[in-house]
């Protein structure tokens, strides 16, 4: 197969986290014969400090043109704590989520049984979890109606009848490949938006009967993520609450280093962790490469490349049996392996299997 890849490493761990994610993609392409032409574009605080614009023109042109992207992070301290900001980094990302049609963003939660003992929860109350979590990227409060100025300000939840129903039915796919429980969550007893989500999800759930259906409302969601994990098979939710629910959801894995994520939607797909730009480490080699790496395997198994992907999962979980590991990771005493390291083991396990 012939794939075109936009890739974008941003800001912060960025540029060392693709790095390994390019070294194993590429590895993969030539084991498997596919062409994999890449094109690096900017985007975040490094494309404003080159150009003024977190997501260049050029940029969105390279991602129009390709057939996925691959985003590391984006984001600079030096924006978080200057409110007066015109422009900040993560502007990029939601630029792209925006003129990409990016409305369904696939975050699963999977947990690897070897570093259990890192969740913050019991290990016989993480054990086995996995669920995945569907957040609506392009409405709600992101990208409603704003406001302001010293005295007041307001952002709008704005949601349409078809917004809800698109992503909904991308939850309800899931949950028909899956265990056939779907849970949607709201907060219909105070959100008008909420109160519409529920109204189209009881209708959509009548053409899904094969799927059992639950209604939870944002709080209580996050009450039972951390009380009773494996309840979940696969969540559906709006913006605001799929971005906070899967940080919650990210942690209980045991490491945030490990996530990746897909947005899909109108335009070219975007395969990225959920994590962040990680400032403070960015040039020490200690950032964690997995899930960078893991979203390459979320990109071939979109094309429906699926030994590929199964290779790159083999390849991640050899490495944590091996115990070549990031440090936030490592068991006590364990070698000690930096983001360059582990990105190298794995991709020469790809090239010698
Ligand atoms: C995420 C991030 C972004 C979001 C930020 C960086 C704008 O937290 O992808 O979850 O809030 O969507
Ligand atoms: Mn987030």
């Amino acid at each position: 197969m012939k794939l075109k890849i936009a890739v974008l490493p941003g800001d912060g761990i960025g540029p060392e986290i693709m790095e390994q994610g390019m070294k194993v993609m590429n590895a993969i392409g030539e084991k498997f014969g596919h062409e994999i032409e890449t094109k690096e574009a900017l985007c975040g605080a490094h494309a404003i400090d080159e150009t003024g614009d977190p997501f260049p023109e050029d940029t969105f042109k390279t991602c129009m043109d390709a057939d996925a992207v691959l985003f590391a992070s984006v984001g600079d301290p030096k924006y978080d704590n200057n409110p007066n900001a015109k422009v900040r980094p993560e502007q990029g990302l939601l630029a792209m989520r925006k003129k990409l049609g990016l409305f369904a963003n696939i975050r699963p939660v999977e947990t690897f049984d070897c570093l259990i003992h890192k969740s913050p929860l019991k290990d016989e109350l993480v054990k086995g979890a996995d669920f995945i979590c569907i957040r609506e990227l392009t409405g709600g409060m992101y990208f409603g109606e704003k406001y302001e100025d010293n005295n007041k300000a307001y952002d709008t939840n704005y949601y349409t009848r078809p917004e809800i129903e698109r992503i909904l039915r991308v939850g309800y796919d899931y949950a028909m490949k899956r265990h056939k429980h779907l849970t949607v969550v709201d907060k219909a007893n105070v959100l008008a938006s909420s109160r519409l989500w529920r109204k189209v999800a009881q209708e959509v759930e009548k053409d899904y009967p094969e799927v059992i259906t639950d209604y939870m409302f944002v709080d209580n969601a996050a009450m039972r993520m951390i009380q009773d994990p494996r309840f979940f098979d696969v969540i559906v939710t709006e913006n605001t609450f799929g971005d906070i629910l899967t940080d919650e959801g990210s942690c209980i894995t045991g490491s945030m280093g490990l996530l990746p994520s897909a947005s899909t939607g109108e335009h070219t797909p975007v395969f990225e962790p959920i994590h962040g730009s990680w400032p403070q480490a960015k040039g020490k080699n200690i950032a964690n490469p997995l899930a960078q790496i893991l979203s390459v395997a979320m990109l071939f198994e979109y094309f429906n490349l699926k030994k590929e992907g199964a290779l790159i999962r083999e390849a991640v979980n050899a490495s944590l049996d091996q115990l070549v590991r990031t440090p936030e990771i490592q068991v006590e005493g364990g070698a000690t392996y930096g983001t360059k390291e582990v990105g190298q083991w794995i991709t020469d396990y790809i090239r010698k299997k």
